[in-house]
């Protein structure tokens, strides 16, 4: 019989990822939270060199990875300030970029505006190839700095009432999040606008892979609808809120039609209910939240320095163990 021995050692989507690995991840990111307070010393990736490549803006998911490399004592190297400064600029196809980046750094992460590209990287890569957000599909490593939060703030994530709620249709950090919520049992409301509803095959996706769990999703969806009252009357423990992406709408008016049906009022918040955002925001929520004990936002963009630390520390664990 054919044992398949080979661990993780590429994230590139929450689909492929087993629920051992993401649990091994949050369990390792509560050790990095040390090593970022300086109450442990871990030098074990030093000089190893992480290739950061970033074809589409970021703020949060290139710094922190910079900053989990650089807290485990490694090193980075960035892409480029701008691709015009790139033989990208020449002429030079994707394929040889990586190739390229490859033979240099023990280790990639990769942005695109194009769904697929992290995977195809993988393909190309000999070394660990990390998904920092890959067009409107997936954005695993955010999923899993957002189910650290969680647990972190609600102890646990199993049996939880959590509800995802804006843009679910090119949202890719729900996407992925989706996928990792069911793999932990909890009770997942989508509210949307009809337009913007979560794509039906990442839900039956999402259902068949966890069909031994206990998970509920359930949609909401109509714009008109009062997102305010469904979130007072829900009672969620957890609300995660998307910002309507705007640079994935063919159509402008459409945009503008829909981008302000989904905001959050300080008074829709329940007492114990966590207020959760990816960001960058627009106007999805009242800034009165802000100084509330709910908004769990600033902390989860926190969370993205350990997170990605276990991350890094995981899969290149993995890569040179397996390459003994
Ligand atoms: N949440 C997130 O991916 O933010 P950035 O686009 O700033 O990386």
């Amino acid at each position: 019989m054919f044992l398949y021995s080979f661990k993780m050692h590429n994230l590139i989507s929450m689909q492929d990822i087993k629920k051992e690995d993401v649990a091994e991840i949050l369990h390792r990111a509560e050790f990095m939270e040390n090593v970022c307070n300086f109450k442990v010393k871990y030098d074990k990736w030093k000089n190893i060199v992480l290739g950061n490549l970033f074809f589409e803006p970021s703020t949060r998911t290139r710094m922190s990875f910079e900053i989990a490399m650089l807290r485990l004592n490694g090193k980075v190297s960035n892409f480029a300030e701008k691709l015009s400064l790139t033989s990208l600029e020449k002429g030079e196809n994707l394929t040889d970029t990586i190739r390229i980046i490859d033979s240099y750094c023990d280790m990639l992460v990769i942005r695109s505006p194009k769904a697929g590209t992290a995977r195809r990287a993988s393909e190309i890569a000999e070394h660990p190839v990390i998904n920092a957000g890959d067009g409107s599909n997936q954005h695993p490593t955010q999923a899993l700095l957002d189910m650290y939060t969680i647990k972190k703030l609600k102890k646990k994530i199993s049996g939880l009432n959590i509800a995802l709620i804006g843009d679910l249709k090119y949202g890719r950090t729900v996407h992925s999040l989706l996928y990792g919520l069911a793999m932990f049992n909890a009770n997942i409301t989508l509210i949307s606008p009809e337009d913007l509803r979560m794509p039906s095959f990442i839900i039956d996706d999402v259902k068949d892979i966890n069909k031994n769990e206990t998970t509920h999703i359930k949609e909401i969806y109509d714009k008109d609808k009062d997102v305010n009252k469904m979130t007072k009357e829900g009672k969620f423990d957890v609300i995660y809120l998307t910002r309507i992406q705007k640079e994935r709408f063919a159509d402008i008016e459409e945009y503008e039609d829909i981008k302000d049906a989904y905001k959050i009022t300080k008074d829709a918040i329940s007492d114990n209910t966590i207020v959760m955002h990816p960001l960058p925001r627009i106007d999805e929520i009242d800034r009165e939240i802000d100084n509330t004990k709910n908004a769990a936002y600033f902390e989860q963009a926190k969370n993205g320095i350990p997170v990605r630390m276990a991350i890094i520390d995981y899969l290149l664990e993995n890569f040179y163990k397996d390459k003994k």
